[in-house]
């Protein structure tokens, strides 16, 4: 099997969460310690070995297409006056991997935004990274190694991979929660996992539940591997929870033809779009940097 190289990275959301600090800057682009939040998420990907990541944003969004584009007129500039290694410093992205942005049309949901991307991914399958989250770099490969977990698995046996991790109780109603197997029932079995990529296939996913209907505190996280079939999933699913197309429920398609894995998560993630998290995030992150430069 060919090894997955495209990625789509959703970036049409308004943010709300992130107001009013998103009125005017993309809320992907707002600082964790000192680099875009999106930005981490993109090396993330690259180092998973991704070539071609495919952002699905709208008219707002085109600062975050110009971010990993190089600015000819900046770079002159800097060089000119000396500040080469500055100038470096922004053309990170490796020659051979590009960054390209359409557009979602109508934002009609998570769902739609990945369905966007069919022109461009064609027949291959593929990752989706959330920008939302953010996975811990500073743990050494700890956390930013669990997609290429992922692809390898997918290369394994063709089963599709959700990256799930546990969550309190009163986080549960902000996700897509795993629906377990009953050789999986005992959730305990896969918590007391944590820190440790297993992956296991799965019966279904429910977007948002409250609590009390649960079937697991098992919550995506938003790292998905894909077989290319999801796409015809995608394009007969109908709105549901909050009036959206909703990718959970192409995922629930998917399984009942085709196998779906689940893999738990190594390390620690970051939500950067809630308010109250980000600000954690930032702090953490920012601690990080700091102590690396003293
Ligand atoms: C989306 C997905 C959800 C997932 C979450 C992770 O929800 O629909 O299944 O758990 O991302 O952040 P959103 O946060 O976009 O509402």
């Amino acid at each position: 099997m060919k090894k997955i190289t495209h990625a789509v990275i959703p970036v049409a959301g308004f943010g709300t969460r992130m107001l009013p600090l998103s009125k005017s800057v993309p809320k992907e682009l707002l600082p964790l310690g000192n680099r875009p939040a999106i930005h981490y998420v993109v090396e993330e990907a690259i180092a998973a070995g991704i070539k071609h990541i495919v952002l699905i944003g709208h008219a707002q969004k085109s600062a975050i297409e110009n971010y990993f584009d190089i600015n000819a007129e900046l770079d002159n500039q800097l060089r000119a006056k000396g500040k080469d290694e500055l100038a470096d410093s922004l053309n990170w992205l490796p020659d051979d991997v590009t960054v390209s942005m359409i557009r979602q049309g109508k934002p009609l949901g998570l769902g739609h935004a990945v369905l966007a991307a069919r022109p461009i991914i064609g027949e291959h399958n593929f990752a989706v990274l959330l920008p939302d989250v953010v996975l811990d770099p500073f743990n050494g490969d700890m956390s930013t190694d669990n997609l290429s977990f992922m692809i390898d698995a997918f290369a394994k046996d063709s089963h599709s991979q959700i990256l799930v991790d546990k969550v309190a109780d009163e986080d549960v109603h902000k996700y897509g929660i795993a629906q377990l197997h009953e050789v999986f029932s005992d959730a305990s079995a896969v918590d007391d996992e944590a820190d440790m990529n297993v992956s296991f296939k799965v019966a279904g996913f429910v977007e948002k539940p409250n609590v009390v209907e649960a079937p697991s505190r098992l919550a995506v996280v938003g790292r998905y591997v894909f077989s290319n079939k999801i796409f015809d999933y995608l394009a007969n699913t109908e709105a549901s929870v909050g009036g959206e197309i909703q990718l959970t429920d192409a995922i629930d398609a998917l399984i009942s033809e085709y196998g779906v894995n689940v893999t738990t998560m190594r390390g620690d993630s970051y939500d950067a779009g809630d308010m109250r998290s980000y600000m954690q995030a930032f702090i953490y992150f920012a601690q990080q940097q700091l102590a690396d430069k003293e």
